[in-house]
């Protein structure tokens, strides 16, 4: 049997609409990772990872966490997770991806509505299409059309629970949500609020807890806190009432159906979660770079999104991928983002700042950017 021809033809069609996408080795300067604090690289979690592994953690789990696959690792992290997010409870999951669509696909039910923000990552989504519960977006950012489209649904019979979908920091945006606004539509609908810290967590909030630190342990709140971005690790902490903890461990298919998490992971996240708590001068460092990549780009035009996440607004999807790769080419890591991750038209470059770069490097990127645009 010969290969079907699709493949080839929908490789040629993402090809002629500059959506192709390729696997680059890592070079250049870094504009693009996630690493915020500059943990992935950091000593201090190379020694955690030696000496967890001194003290005899295992690299595999080797079987679900509801077979032999339960360390002491993940229980020990998940309870200290819960201690300094403030949750009842936690649990951790292989990646941030599994985690969200876990949640979307294990906890609304069918009489219940999802209400997600327009511009909430694939992961949710991917979710979605699991779940049985219906799902309609909201304008980015708009609590009051959330509200609208509740009592809509409402009006027309909806009986069980709705559940709101936001970021707090959004990812290929750096903008945050109306949190306060959100909080209280929650309360005033009886709704679940389903939070996703990706990227805040680690960067912002009191010692790095995160945007949403205010509202953690209330009942109707659940937490997406993913470990490889600030934490500079893998992996994510779901921080929920503990009911909800153990309805997934009885009923998410991919957490009852999945090797769990290396332990090895498990006790470096444990190290990465004890550095934030105490890394002011690190979230200092990168605030004062971000104040510096804001006056950068100001007189370029671009609106500073005053966070680490810079999006420079190019639009044509082509055009975004040739800037990149100008850039690439002067020895800046920076990439360019298309639809679908982001709306069509909106392609742009997507500046990350990070502890892995200083004051000369952005001032020069943003040269560089003046000259390109
Ligand atoms: C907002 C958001 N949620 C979830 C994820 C998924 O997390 P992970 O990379 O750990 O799979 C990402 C990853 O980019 C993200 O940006």
């Amino acid at each position: 049997m010969t290969l079907p021809d699709f493949y080839r033809d929908d490789l040629r069609r993402l090809e002629q609409a500059s959506r192709r996408r390729t696997l680059a080795p890592r070079s250049g300067r870094d504009f693009s990772s996630n690493d915020y604090l500059g943990l992935a690289r950091s000593e201090q979690l190379r020694e955690a990872a030696i000496a967890a592994l001194r003290r005899g953690v295992d690299l595999g789990s080797g079987g679900s966490r509801l077979l032999r696959g339960n360390t002491a690792e993940h229980e020990t992290l998940e309870a200290e997770a819960a201690r300094f997010f403030g949750s009842e409870a936690a649990l951790f999951i292989a990646t941030g991806f599994a985690a969200n669509s876990l949640l979307f696909a294990t906890l609304p039910q069918p009489d219940d509505l999802i209400l997600y923000d327009a511009l909430v990552h694939a992961s949710a989504h991917e979710g979605m299409r699991l779940s049985r519960a219906p799902g309609e977006s909201f304008a980015h950012n708009d609590a009051n059309a959330a509200e609208d489209a509740i009592r809509r649904w409402r009006r027309a019979g909806g009986t069980g629970t709705p559940w709101i979908a936001i970021e707090t920091l959004y990812s290929m945006d750096g903008d945050r949500a109306p949190i306060v606004d959100f909080a209280a539509l929650a309360e005033r609908m009886d709704a679940m609020l389903l939070v996703d810290e990706a990227h805040a967590v680690g960067v912002h909030g009191p010692e790095g807890r995160g945007l949403a630190a205010a509202l953690r342990g209330r009942e109707n709140v659940v937490v997406l806190a993913t470990c490889g971005k600030a934490l500079g690790c893998e992996g994510a902490l779901i921080l929920l009432p503990a009911n909800l903890r153990d309805f997934i461990v009885n009923r998410g298919r991919s957490f009852i159906f999945s090797t769990a998490p290396s332990p090895l992971i498990a006790a470096i996240v444990r190290e990465s979660l004890a550095i934030i708590e105490q890394a002011d001068d690190r979230r200092a460092r990168l605030q004062a770079l971000v104040v510096r990549a804001s006056r950068a780009v100001a007189p370029l035009g671009i609106a500073p999104s005053g966070s680490q996440v810079q999006p420079v607004p190019i639009g044509d999807d082509a055009r975004a991928m040739e800037i990149a790769a100008a850039l690439q080419a002067r020895g800046f890591d920076v990439r360019g983002i298309r639809p679908p991750t982001v709306p069509d038209g909106t392609a742009r470059l997507r500046v990350s700042i990070t502890l892995n770069t200083d004051d000369q490097a952005i001032d020069e990127l943003a040269t560089a950017l003046g000259e390109l645009l």
